[in-house]
Order: structure tokens, then C-alpha cells, then sequence
């Protein structure tokens, strides 16, 4: 028969279903002010995860709304880059620690602002023989301290960068519960797609949790001087993914990486840009499926 912590006799005082409870209990408070928690993940690396987040949380805030992203992606975090605060400070009062701001009001957390330069990776403190053993929860603790111990204050929307895989997902679904709206990017290609339906299936079938819908980044390719777009893939257009909608399409700009590279979201440096134009359909798309405004 399986026991609970609770069931545990003699623990030594150490009271870990208390401690447990505690942790809990202080991701729910500070969860509390935040009315939707969406999730941005793939099962692919390199389909535009962080350029989505980053450009739907700039349109969102374009659009009035109070937006906090955390990039949880631990080991290779790319978000204080692409909203140029990177080498920020960070303060610590009673109410938490102060995340920094872009100029468009975003609040961002990042691994990057715990890291020394730019040549740092991130290695954990531990007996490196039994690192399978612990280093899964000192991940998982790290996403919990994350979304726990930052003051996000009140936000009408907190974006989370997953790192590519469902494993991290799975952690964050541990911790928080079922999130307010799950958005998964792909990009339109047979491996992207296949790969991309995989971690649809192991969402909906296995951790039984819904998804909004996919983002196809890289959905064409526009260059700044046509005016128009042009094909980028071959792959021909589909609407669902086994049944997941499409919720918007992004071309491929090559000023979109430019503009990631020099820290200021497309969304805001190319405002009336037709690529951004299609990260403001999305954010409406979102606030459509997924609303901010009290019950
Ligand atoms: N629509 C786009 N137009 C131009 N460049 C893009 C576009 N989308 C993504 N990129 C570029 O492609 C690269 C990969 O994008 P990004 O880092 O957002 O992917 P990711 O899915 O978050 O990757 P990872 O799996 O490593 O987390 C970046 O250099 C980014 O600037
Ligand atoms: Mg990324």
C-alpha cells in the first residue's frame, strides 16, 4: 500500500509534509495575484519559443495588460537577452525579489541574472556520482523559487518560456496546477510537426491537461523590402494538430533576430511591421480564449 508523507511515523521532527505544505502554500499566495498563467512550450528545440514569448508579451503589454515572463529555461536562458536587460541587478525587499523591467513595463526572472558574465554556465553544487538522484529536484526547486520568492505583484498575464522537451512542462504542471492557457510553437515542417504532435499527445493524453492551441512561427518568410511574403517551407498549411487548433502564424523576418539580439522585441522596434502586426492578432487571439478580467 502506498503511503503519504503525512502517513510517515517518526520523521525525526523534521516535519516534511509540514515543510512541503508550506512551500505550497507560498507559490499559491503569490500565484494568487496573477489571472492567467500561460505556458509556452514545445516538444522542438530552436522553433521560436523565446521569440514568441517575447513578442507576445510586448504585444500584450501594447495592448494594456500587465505581463510578467519567467524564463524556465535554467540551463540555456535566452529572455534577458531578448529584452535587453541582461548584466540587470537584482534587489531583494520584503515583498520578494524585485524583478527587472523592460521600458514597456514587463517584468522579466531569469537564470541569466544569477549568472556572472555571459561564459557561465550553470552547474549545481553537489556530489557529482549521485547527481541523478537530486538533480532533477534542484531543478524543479529553481522553477518553484522562480515563480515563488519574485514580487511579480499584480499581473494579467505571467508568460512562461519552457526549455524545449515536456519534461519541464511536466514540473511546472507539478507545482502549479493545471495552467490558465498552454501554448505550443511549431514550425511548418513534417519533423517539426511530428515531434510538436508528440508532446501535444503526452499533454493531453498522459498528463490529461488541454492545450490552447500551436503557434507555426516561421510560417512564410518576409523580408523588410518585399512588401509581401514569400514561401519559407514547403510543408503545406494545416489548421489543426490532430484536433489542436492553430492560433496564429508568424513569418520568418530577419530583423526579428536582429532585433532579439539587440534586446528590444520586434513587437516594439517594428511596431507597424506586418510580422508584428501577427503577434497583436495573436495576443488578441489569447485574450479572446484566455481572459484576464475577474470572474
Ligand atoms: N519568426 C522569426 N523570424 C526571424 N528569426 C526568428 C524567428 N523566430 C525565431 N527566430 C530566431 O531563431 C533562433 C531560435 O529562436 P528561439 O531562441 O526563440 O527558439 P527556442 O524555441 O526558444 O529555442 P530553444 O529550444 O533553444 O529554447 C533565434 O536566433 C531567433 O532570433
Ligand atoms: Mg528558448
Amino acid at each position: 500500500m502506498t503511503k503519504t508523507y503525512k502517513e510517515i511515523q517518526g520523521d525525526g521532527g523534521s516535519d516534511v509534509a509540514g515543510q512541503i505544505a508550506g512551500l505550497q502554500g507560498r507559490l499559491r499566495d503569490r500565484m494568487a495575484a496573477v489571472k492567467c498563467k500561460i505556458a509556452v512550450m514545445s516538444g522542438k528545440g530552436g522553433v521560436g519559443k523565446s521569440t514568441v514569448t517575447a513578442n507576445l508579451a510586448a504585444a500584450l503589454a501594447a495592448r494594456g495588460a500587465a505581463v510578467g515572463v519567467l524564463d524556465a529555461d535554467v540551463y540555456g536562458p535566452s529572455l534577458a537577452q531578448m529584452f535587453g536587460l541582461r548584466g540587470r541587478q537584482l534587489t531583494y525587499d520584503s515583498q520578494g525579489v524585485q524583478p527587472p523591467v523592460t521600458a514597456s513595463g514587463i517584468k522579466v526572472m531569469s537564470m541569466d541574472f544569477f549568472l556572472a558574465d555571459g561564459k557561465t554556465p550553470v552547474v549545481w553544487d553537489g556530489p557529482q556520482q549521485e547527481a541523478f538522484a537530486w538533480k532533477g529536484m534542484l531543478e524543479m526547486h529553481t522553477l518553484r523559487e522562480f515563480l515563488t520568492d519574485t514580487d511579480w505583484g499584480e499581473l494579467d498575464y505571467l508568460l512562461i518560456d519552457l526549455p524545449p522537451g515536456t519534461s519541464q512542462f511536466a514540473t511546472l504542471t507539478d507545482l502549479l496546477g493545471k495552467p490558465d492557457g498552454t501554448v505550443v510553437i511549431s514550425i511548418p515542417t513534417a519533423v517539426s510537426r511530428l515531434v510538436v504532435q508528440r508532446s501535444i499527445s503526452m499533454i493531453t493524453e498522459v498528463l490529461k491537461l488541454p492545450v490552447l492551441g500551436v503557434v507555426e512561427n516561421m510560417s512564410a518568410y518576409y523580408c523588410g523590402g518585399c512588401d509581401s511574403e514569400r514561401p519559407l517551407f514547403n510543408g503545406p498549411e494545416i489548421t489543426d494538430y490532430g484536433g489542436t487548433p492553430v492560433l496564429g502564424r508568424i513569418p520568418f523576418d530577419p530583423r526579428m533576430a536582429e532585433a532579439s539580439d539587440a534586446g528590444t522585441p520586434f513587437v516594439e522596434s517594428h511596431a507597424l511591421e506586418p510580422p508584428a502586426a501577427a503577434f497583436l492578432t495573436l495576443a488578441t487571439e489569447l485574450k479572446t480564449r484566455v481572459s484576464p478580467a475577474p470572474a
